[in-house]
């Protein structure tokens, strides 16, 4: 295929049957995040630029290196969205639902990143994310995290591990912020380039430096966590106490410290030692300063999003993805009347039986290279209509995954013997209406 003709590189297509692992993992998510309360947001992919600017912040790595920019017609400057709080907390702001009263909303969907794609990182990839308004405690903090740990535990995943660090307050991180400068500034000239440069921008990100020679120095550096005043001290403990309530372990980890510019006080990750490099599954925290910064009256906010691809390959390395499920049934017609006839039937079966999964065969063919179709898709039972079945207003059952001898059927008997054949405990069953 002509190189242009390809999928750009990062982004991926999601085909059968993993777009059924796709809607699997999304339905148990919603049905999670619905169950606590959290309604769904549907948020454009386009945002203007300056929003991202403004809130994830202008020297963080994804602003400054890794946004999908352009100008449209009129020469504004707009951007794929990287992450999906900045529209969040910009749709709140617009249509007043963030004026005083506490909101839970949730959002999925695909964000961009111009990242170097690996396993597990893409530059189209996709989140579920929740986000939480108007409430300042840690109770809500521990809310969140247990709506990430029960969706966990409905998917089945172990070896996903929850590290939590405060911030503290927006003073504890600029104190801290100097203290660490001041540190750093000693060493250097022993800081790998791009440290360095963080050094002037960015200074809390080298703190997520993989560069062993930094790491040795930032083994001695000072740490966040002497840096909170009482208040923030308080709220951490107290969240760490909700925590072992509920009996949700976790880690501390004083260099934690996000790669986005919003957060305050809390922040936490999830992540497992089953992905290799990319071992962040869900990640988030408390950003309490950044409705106001957007122009919103000051309300205090948490929130957290995970990475739908890392979370399916998690699932599929601990084989908890179900099986997708085959046509329990295929229809064969034999001519043409009879084909008339079954796409009919078909409907009707559809209609009165909402959960059967029904091919109906389609383009003719022979009784043998229909059934070789049935077979290939794995269908338990193939419905038979030809002439003979036609005068006799009847409907030949062939059995395909069993030995079991045919059986004839009424027309109008069909959805009650399909009922019956299909009906098993394993979720084969076709429902009624
Ligand atoms: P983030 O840590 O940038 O936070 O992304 C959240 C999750 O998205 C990551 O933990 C990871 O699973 C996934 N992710 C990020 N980049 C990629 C990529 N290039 N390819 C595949 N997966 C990726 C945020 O986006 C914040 N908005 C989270 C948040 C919500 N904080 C408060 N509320």
């Amino acid at each position: 295929m002509s190189e242009n003709l390809r999928a750009v590189r990062g982004f991926n297509d999601i085909l059968p049957p993993a777009s059924a692992h796709w809607q699997f993992v999304e339905q148990v998510a919603s049905a999670v995040l619905e169950q606590a309360g959290y309604g769904e947001v549907r948020l454009p992919l386009v945002e203007a630029t300056s929003l991202f600017a403004r809130s994830i912040g202008a020297s963080t790595d994804i602003v400054e290196k890794e946004m999908y920019t352009f100008g449209d017609r009129n020469g504004d400057s707009l951007s794929l969205r990287p992450e999906g709080t900045a529209g969040c907390v910009r749709a709140g702001i617009n249509h007043g639902l963030l004026n005083g009263s506490q909101q839970r909303l949730w959002y999925r969907g695909p964000m961009f990143r111009h990242e170097r794609p690996q396993k597990g990182r893409y530059r189209q990839f996709h989140q579920i994310g929740a986000e939480a308004f108007g409430m300042a405690g840690p109770d809500i903090e521990a809310e969140l995290i247990a709506v990430a740990a029960r969706l966990w535990q409905r998917l089945k995943l172990d070896r996903l591990q929850l590290t939590l660090n405060s911030l503290g307050s927006v003073g504890d991180r600029a104190r801290y912020r100097e203290a660490l400068v001041g540190y750093l500034q000693h060493h250097q000239t022993s800081l790998d380039e791009d440290s360095r440069r963080r050094l002037e921008t960015n200074p809390l990100r080298i703190l997520d430096s993989k560069v062993e020679a930094t790491c040795e120095i930032l083994s001695s550096a000072p740490r966040i966590t002497d840096f909170l005043d009482a208040a923030a001290q308080a709220h951490f403990s107290r969240l760490r106490e909700y925590l072992d309530a509920l009996g949700i372990a976790y880690k501390l980890d004083p260099f934690l410290v996000r790669g986005l510019d919003y957060y305050t006080g809390t922040v936490f990750e999830w992540t497992t030692d089953a992905l290799g490099a990319q071992d962040a599954v869900c990640s988030g925290g408390r950003y309490d300063g950044l409705v106001a910064q957007l122009g919103g009256r000051p309300t205090p906010a948490v929130g957290w999003a995970l990475g739908m691809e890392r979370l399916l390959l998690l699932a599929e390395a601990q084989g908890r993805l179900p099986e997708v499920a085959p046509p329990q049934v295929y229809f064969v017609a034999l001519g043409e009347i009879a084909a008339c006839e079954a796409l009919v039937l078909a409907e009707r079966l559809r209609d009165t039986l909402p959960r059967l999964r029904l091919t109906s065969n389609v383009g003719g063919g022979s009784l043998k290279a229909q059934l070789r179709r049935a077979n290939r898709l794995g269908a338990r039972l193939a419905l038979i209509v030809g002439d003979t079945e036609l005068d006799g207003r009847k409907v030949t059952l062939k059995f395909l995954d069993r030995e079991a001898e045919q059986e004839t059927v009424a027309m109008d008997d069909l959805s009650t013997a399909l009922r019956r054949y299909l009906t098993d405990p394993v979720g084969m069953d076709p429902g009624t209406d």
